[in-house]
């Protein structure tokens, strides 16, 4: 199996082999562009690229389970920050508001969407953009996002906190 990014989790894995199975779902993770997103750092120490595979991973599990369409629900959750940039030091003003159209027309030029692929990369920051996600698989993209958010600066908050526990130790006489 090929690796698409550091595998930070244990679960994500097995997951993602089984996820990548599906040829419309490879045909992003194996998509030069979609991997360029490994050069932008996102949230914390995450970068754009395993947050959206994290995003994906969660959402497909939750669209298997809930018997909707998993595929278009995985194919969403990967596109849905496809937008080439460091948000935190770059790109357009009001960020939070404009990357939905942004990745979605990112997407529309490297893809074939279908209207739920559209809807959940265009819906995903409800409720800050005010109109929300149409489909159920749209809304799992929603929910997953902010769920792997949360985790995202958790684990970005422990890392920073266990480095200077290190330099500390390090520097103790
Ligand atoms: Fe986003
Ligand atoms: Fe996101």
């Amino acid at each position: 199996m090929k690796i698409y990014s550091q595998i930070t989790y244990p679960y994500r894995k097995g997951l993602l082999q089984e996820m990548s199975q599906h040829p419309s779902i490879a045909e992003i993770l194996d998509n030069g562009e979609f991997r360029k997103l490994a050069r932008y750092r996102h949230h914390g120490f995450v970068s754009c690229l395993d947050h959206c595979i994290d995003v994906a991973l969660l959402t497909f599990s939750l669209a298997v389970k809930q018997g909707c369409d998993s595929v278009s629900a995985a194919r969403g959750a990967l596109l849905h920050d496809l937008f080439f940039y460091d948000w935190r030091t770059g790109g357009p003003r009001l960020h939070g508001f404009r990357h939905p159209a942004i990745a979605l027309a990112n997407a529309r030029r490297l893809f074939t969407l279908n209207s739920i692929e559209e809807d959940a990369i265009l819906r995903h920051m409800w409720p800050l953009t005010p109109v929300p996600p149409r489909y159920r698989e749209s809304m799992l993209v929603c929910y997953a996002d902010k769920a792997v958010t949360c985790r995202d600066y958790r684990d970005s908050v422990r890392g920073a906190v266990s480095a200077i526990k290190k330099s500390f130790q390090k520097t103790a006489p």
